[in-house]
């Protein structure tokens, strides 16, 4: 068998999904060499509070976890010092970069910068920040075909369930028209537990020490999260040109414990529904909290169960679910977005 082809990885954030993705790529090190010829080597990571790692030679998944991990099992601090995205990626002069930056609701500037970094230095990008396909898409996207290098996100919407690869690699020549989306499992998590007698503070602290919440939660509780996956989705699949300031949202900050309670006496769910349709020669979005009635096929989508309709010109509506969105299943579309990457080059 020939050698496994060595591509060299800068890895931009180290949190859930950073530390997810080093352990999906340790346990599955022999199987990517052995049945995709690839082997994986960080020659880079960077963080914003836990300091950077350069390693020239390149090191494997299992150490740069061996070198995040203190002896008790708890976070460790790389071991130089906090070092600008851009910076250390042009220095280690990696083959791909892994943007898994916390999302900046707000113009997702610097993760865009990384991206830029990356693609006009010869290397292809990998991004599970929704930020910089929601606010840049358009520009990313040309950039990255001028330098003949390639910017791969699945995980923007929905983790690592096929999304985008679906309509790349399974609806040949169909058109998105439209969505109707339960996209964020945060504001599922809340507004379930309310429902359930839990305050909004007690929830908000469950569902931020099972992981799923943003670095700053009001990102997801004010719709921020929510929008970007809307102009993420449509953006790519609709050529939007839209960013999440175009997407009015609703917060779930003020919703009461009786009005969840109103909604599951009359059998209805609350959920923050995310839709995108034609509109005339554009695009329009919104982020919404809506009830949903039992007969809709998004009424199933709560807790980390994620749900999108998809409607299309020639395949109809389709459905697609994700039932458990972990960190876990967000370094997945990193893993695959790697293989893609891999066998395309
Ligand atoms: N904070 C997000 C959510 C997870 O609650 O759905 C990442 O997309």
């Amino acid at each position: 068998m020939p050698e496994p082809v060595t591509r060299t990885v800068c890895l931009l954030g180290f949190g859930n999904v950073g530390r997810r993705l080093c352990e999906l790529v340790a346990r599955n090190d022999d199987e990517l060499a052995e049945r995709h010829g690839l082997r994986l080597r960080f020659v880079a990571v960077g963080t914003a509070a836990h300091g950077s790692l350069l390693a020239p030679a390149g090191i494997s998944a299992a150490d740069v976890l061996e070198l995040a991990t203190d002896p008790a099992g708890g976070r460790r601090a790389f071991p130089e010092p906090v070092r600008l995205g851009v910076e250390l990626l042009l220095a280690s002069g990696a083959d791909v970069l892994i943007e898994a930056t916390p999302l900046d609701p707000h113009g997702g500037r610097l993760a865009i910068a990384h991206l830029e970094a990356a693609l006009g230095h010869g290397a292809d990008a990998i991004t599970v920040n929704k930020g910089p396909i929601a606010w840049d898409y358009r520009r990313l996207s040309t950039l990255a075909a001028a330098h003949g290098r390639r910017l791969l996100f699945e995980g923007a919407v929905m983790d690592g369930c096929p999304v985008f690869n679906l309509f790349r690699s399974c609806l040949p020549d169909c058109r998105l028209l439209g969505f109707e989306a339960v996209f964020n499992s945060t504001t599922n998590f809340i507004l379930d537990a309310m429902g359930e007698g839990v305050s909004f503070a007690d929830a908000l602290a469950q569902v931020q020490a099972a992981g799923y919440a943003e670095a700053d939660p009001s990102h997801d509780i004010d719709g921020h999260d929510a929008a970007a996956k809307v102009a993420a989705l449509a953006n790519v699949l609709m050529d939007a040109g839209m960013t999440p300031d175009d997407v009015p949202k609703d917060s779930i900050r003020a919703v009461t414990p009786e009005r969840i309670a109103a909604a599951r006496r009359a059998g209805r769910r609350l959920r923050v529904v995310c839709t995108a349709r034609r509109d005339g020669g554009g695009v329009s979005g919104a982020v919404r909290l809506t009830e949903l009635v039992a007969e809709h096929p998004l009424f199933s989508a709560g807790g980390s169960t994620l749900s999108v309709l998809l409607q299309t010109d020639l395949m109809g509506t389709v459905q697609i679910a994700e039932i458990g969105a972990l960190p876990e299943q967000t370094a997945y579309a990193v893993y695959s977005d790697l293989l893609a990457l891999h066998e395309s080059r």
